[in-house]
């Protein structure tokens, strides 16, 4: 016998909006967009506003990279289909920029994307499934939880440590781990605290990681952004044994946030994400 589903045919317009986009508020954009200001004329303004560093034109981008584009453009040879993942160049070229002692990186650990917001929301929409949890820093960038609202996932909060520089407190990261752990978002430069983790915290926090058999996704997009004295790290330079997903691109470094060129660097010296991963 075929059952026949009667649905109730509609007679006037109502589109529906999806839960998961009714869910999905990405707080930084909803200020800084609909941001409307009265100067106060007796104080000067101090702009507190999104990580833009083009935003009052003195800093610039090299003319290496403009005249870089213009060439490709005006060469007609660009202006088509690339695979996926980005074309064969572009990812060997990055592959030799990201390559670190410790950290080697080859064209096929390289993933094109549209920004490191694309980046991150690829390796978080890869690494897990509804029920799965999401460790992200607290105080963070506000995208972590943005994105998880798409793709059910939930978000614990770990503690960073004012008074320590914002380094990030691994008793309480060690307390919120559990089976159900997909991934640690860790995020070095640090937005919004500015801070640049030592050497030293950052195999303390690998140890944690370790115990626990988690991957991470390591957002580096402000990589080498740091104040005289401090050093980068990649994290991946720091571990041979921990899957990393490292984000990064050219937004922030390069000043130029609005060409949407990022990327995922795959580091998985012992292949635990398999070859399903990407
Ligand atoms: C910590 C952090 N991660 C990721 C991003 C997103 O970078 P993109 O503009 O390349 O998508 C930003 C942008 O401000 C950021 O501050």
């Amino acid at each position: 016998m075929e059952l026949k589903r009667e649905t109730k045919r509609r007679t006037e317009w109502s589109v529906i909006v999806s839960e998961k986009a009714k869910s999905t508020v990405n707080p930084i954009r909803m200020v800084v967009e609909t941001l409307k200001l009265e100067p106060n004329p007796e104080k000067p303004l101090i702009p507190l506003s999104i990580g833009d560093p083009t935003i009052f034109g003195n800093l610039k981008p090299c003319e290496e990279i403009t005249n870089a584009i213009i060439a490709s453009t005006q060469s007609y040879k660009n202006n088509g289909y690339f695979a996926a993942a980005g074309s064969e160049e572009a990812r060997q070229a990055v592959a030799l920029y990201s390559s670190v002692d410790g950290a080697p990186v080859e064209a096929k650990d390289v993933i094109l994307t549209s920004g490191c917001s694309h980046a991150l929301d690829l390796c978080m929409t890869v690494l897990t499934n509804p029920g799965s949890n999401i460790l992200v820093p607290r105080p963070g960038f506000s995208l972590y939880e943005t994105l998880s609202a798409l793709i059910d996932v939930q978000i614990r909060h770990y503690e960073l440590l004012p008074h320590k520089n914002w380094e990030i407190d691994l008793n309480d990261l060690d307390s919120k781990i559990d089976g159900n752990t997909a991934a640690i978002i860790y995020n070095n430069p640090s937005n919004p605290c500015g801070s640049v983790f030592s050497r030293q915290h950052i195999i303390d926090f690998l140890a944690v990681a370790q115990k626990h058999f988690v991957p991470i996704i390591a957002d580096e997009i402000y990589e080498d952004l740091v104040f005289p004295g401090n050093h980068f790290y990649p994290i991946a330079s720091l571990t041979s044994e921990i899957p990393v997903l490292s984000c990064g691109g050219t937004t922030k470094k390069f000043l130029i946030p609005g060409w949407r060129m990022g990327w995922i660097l795959i580091h998985d010296k012992h292949s635990r994400f398999g070859n399903q991963v990407f």
